[in-house]
């Protein structure tokens, strides 16, 4: 569909965490973004723009992966999860994947290819590689109409 994809490219850090603040902003409850990309593309930073667009206190954000999901308290609540480790589907049903994608606040997954089965119909995906150096490219692909009009805004 037309206006539902983007690509935008970053040179630094701060650049991509500037662009998930971008986004942070325009989320509401319940919205669902999926993250891809290879270890060190940038999902972590993405991440933390978000939270800051979300208006979450805490400073630093890590990467869950110890703990699977990490929670904060911003405007809306924001579920980081992080399915590195996970290696199937009942791993991933047991931290309660569905209950977060259901529940209010917003989720961000990192490694969401490894739940695809699980992950509504509805999401925006962001698919991120590392051109070299500190070049990342991302690209957005939303899935719904809620995720068309955020790609739009996203872009002007
Ligand atoms: N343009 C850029 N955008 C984001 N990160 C960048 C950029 N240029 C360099 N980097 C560096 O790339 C690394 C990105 O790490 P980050 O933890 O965000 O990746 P990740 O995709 O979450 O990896 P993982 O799969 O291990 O969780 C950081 O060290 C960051 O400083
Ligand atoms: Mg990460």
């Amino acid at each position: 569909m037309m206006g539902s994809e983007i690509t935008i490219t970053t040179s630094s850090p701060d650049e991509t965490k500037k662009l998930g603040e971008k986004l942070g902003r325009l989320l509401r409850d319940g919205d669902i973004i999926c993250l891809y990309g290879e270890l060190g593309a940038g999902k972590t930073s993405f991440t933390q723009g978000i939270a800051k667009g979300l208006n979450v206190e805490k400073a630093f954000i890590t990467s869950p992966t110890f703990v699977l999901v990490n929670e904060y308290k911003g405007r809306l609540p924001l579920y980081h999860i992080d399915l590195y480790r996970l290696n199937n589907i009942a791993e991933i049903e047991d931290i309660g994947l569905s209950e977060y994608l259901k529940g209010k606040g917003v989720t961000v997954i990192e490694w969401a290819e490894k739940a695809e089965d699980l992950l509504p119909e509805e999401r925006l995906s962001v698919y991120l590689e590392n051109l070299g150096g500190d070049k990342r490219r991302l690209s957005f692909k939303a899935m719904g109409k809620r995720y068309e009009e955020i790609v739009a805004k996203i872009q002007m």
